[in-house]
This record gives C-alpha cells, structure tokens and sequence, in this order.
C-alpha cells in the first residue's frame, strides 16, 4: 500500500518513514528539502534496508501538486508533515507560514478530495491549548487564542481539514504533539537543527558538546516544583510509531468520525532542571547552564493526559525520558564526529 509522506525527510517525518517501512508500507516522500537533506535518504535505507521513493516538491505550487496526485492516483493514505516550525520566525515573517502551512495543506487537501476514499493525518500540536487550566491536558480542552502565526497555522490547519471532511471523502486524524525529542537509536537519523536551535534539548546537545557557551533556562519563577517551565517530552520513535497505528486505524476503518483527535505525549511533565539532570546523568558530564528571564509566549505547564491515545488509538509511549536524551545524545556526538 502506497503511503506519502510530505516533508518526510524531515525530524519527525523520517522517522515515520522508517516506522512505516518497518511495518511493509510502500513510502513515497515529497519534500522541499528547506529544511533538511537528501542524505536522510541513506539514514533510512541504513536502519530499514530500503530507499523509499523521493521527490523534490514545492508544495506552495498548486500545479505541480495537481500533476504530483496525476501521476500517483494509487495513493492509500498521506501523512502531512510538510510545515515551517520555528516560532520566533513565524512572529517575524508571518506570511511565509501561512503561505507554507495554510496554502500546502490546501492544495494536498484539494487533490485529496478528487479521490473517491482519502485517509489523511495532519501534525498538530499541544500549542493549540496554551496555558491550559487543567493538567494534564485532555483532547477536549479548549483551543485557546494562538500565541504566535505558528501556532495560529496549527489552529486554522485543524479546522480547515474539519471543515474539508464533512463534505468530503476525507477522513483524518489530529495528533497533537507535546514536546518531541531524540534520535533513532541507531544513530542514523534525528534532528539538524539549522543556526541556533531553539527548543531545549537539541541546545542541550549542542552545549554538552562544546558547540555553546551554556544553556540559558528560561525562568525559575514559575509556579511548579523547582519553578522552571514543565512539559510532556515525547521519544520521536514512540511518536513515528503513533502515526503507522492512527493510519492503520484509518485503513482498516476503525475511526468513529470523520475526525479524530489525539494528543501524543507521555503523559509525564518534566521540568527544565529534570531535563538538565537527565542529560547530565547520560552524558556523566555537568552542562554549563544560566538562569535568565522567562522567554515570551512560554506557558508554566503542558503535560498530556494520554487516557484516548492509550485507549481509544491503542498507542502507548514507552520511552523514559533518560532513554530519549540519551539517543539525542548519541545523534550530537554523531553528527559532529562525522564533521
Ligand atoms: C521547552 C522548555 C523553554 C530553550 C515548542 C513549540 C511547540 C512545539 C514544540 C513544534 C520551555 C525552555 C528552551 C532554551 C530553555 N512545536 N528552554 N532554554 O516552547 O515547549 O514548544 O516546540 O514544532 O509548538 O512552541 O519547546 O524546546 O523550545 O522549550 O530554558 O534554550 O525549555 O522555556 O520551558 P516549547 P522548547
């Protein structure tokens, strides 16, 4: 069965191609490669023995989507992680989001409903709940007003396809993700984060390795134990994994609606400091760090309550935090020994 994979060269894509082909899945991917590299090709086929088919494709251009779906019509479901993700950048260049996160999704969504059965999953993300007033957070909490255009997409992408599938042969799954992090442990695929990363753990990496100074943790102000920011950090294979079953789900039928949403995290809230302590503990190394002042757009808290997810999708992650550091880990001192 032929699956595509948009942006499937990317973080979390990836490791979902090595999921899907692990299971026997035929994969294609299309990616625009703005944010990675064909050599995530040879990562693959090095953990799963098989390239899958790749094409290089701007998504933003409705034509050649259009002539993309013309040549594919043997398409059984798609993936669609093809999105820009950084939320600082979307605060400084919005259009480029929503032209990149709205106008793809709108154009695959387009051609999608030509067909006469279309089985679609969209990366969502727990941004959609801000600061939630309940932990941890269930599926029916409500959407709160998006902090940045990045998140805003996110909002707008899950109403949108809502919207698509009432009308539509379109039935899809929402997953939510809370924080992901972590590599294959193999070694062979994780995350690249271009310039200075901005999520915690790839600058946790980066640090321990010598590439920074120290790592700047963003308030101990905050009203949770030790007073830094808590939240859900979810192994990227335990995600990957999460994303072949919410697609069989759909394969095989078994969704209840049309749309169906899921968070996917561990369920486990880990603060700044326990993250910091996990990576000293694997690494058996101490990382320079700083207290600074709380970074803007920052919630206290988000952890998931993973109750639909474990029952109702029948997924469960099972990864410790330390296991998830310590293959970020393994990743850094990879990449950087092999530069
Ligand atoms: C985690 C915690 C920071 C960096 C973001 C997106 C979200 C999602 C995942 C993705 C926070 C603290 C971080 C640093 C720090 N989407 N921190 N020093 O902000 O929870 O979520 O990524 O595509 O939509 O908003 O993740 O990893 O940036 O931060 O102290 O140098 O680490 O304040 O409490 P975040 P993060």
């Amino acid at each position: 069965m032929k699956i595509l994979v948009t942006g499937g060269l990317g973080f979390i894509g990836s490791h979902t191609v090595v999921e899907l082909q692990n299971e026997g899945f035929e994969v294609i991917i299309v990616d625009d490669l703005s944010n990675t590299s064909l050599k995530v090709l040879d990562g693959i086929d090095a953990i799963t023995g098989k390239i899958p088919a790749f094409e290089k494709l701007d998504l933003r251009d409705k034509d050649k989507v259009q002539d993309f779906f013309k040549r594919h019509h043997d398409i059984s479901g798609v993936i669609h992680f093809a999105a820009s993700k950084a939320v600082g950048e979307s605060v400084e260049n919005p259009l480029l989001y929503y032209e990149n996160n709205i106008n793809a999704l709108v154009y695959v969504l387009k051609e999608l409903q030509k067909m006469t059965e279309a089985n679609f999953i969209f990366s969502s993300s727990c941004t959609v709940y801000g600061q939630a007033e309940k932990m941890p957070i269930t599926e029916d909490a409500s959407i709160q007003i998006a902090m940045s255009p990045y998140g805003n997409t996110k909002q707008i992408g899950e109403e949108i396809i809502t919207d698509v599938a009432k009308v539509s042969n379109i039935n899809a799954i929402l997953l939510r993700y809370f924080n992901p992090i972590g590599a294959h442990p193999s070694a062979e695929i994780g995350e690249l984060p271009i310039g200075v990363p901005q999520n915690l753990v790839p600058f946790i990496t980066q640090t321990g390795f010598g590439l920074r100074k120290e790592l700047s943790v963003y308030g101990d102000d905050y009203r949770t134990p030790d007073g830094t920011a808590v939240r859900d950090y979810i192994h990227v294979v335990d995600l990957a994994k999460a994303h072949v079953i919410a697609l069989q789900r759909l394969l095989n039928k078994k969704n209840v609606a049309k749309v169906e949403t899921f968070n996917l995290g561990t369920g486990t809230g880990s603060s700044v400091l326990e993250v910091i302590k996990a990576f000293e503990k694997v690494s058996e190394q101490k990382l320079p760090y700083k207290i600074v002042t709380r970074r803007e757009g920052d919630v206290t808290s988000a952890y998931a309550n993973t109750y639909k997810a474990n029952t109702v999708l029948g997924w469960k992650a099972q990864s410790t935090l330390e296991e998830a550091i310590a293959s970020a880990w393994k990743w850094e001192q990879k990449v950087r020994k092999a530069k």
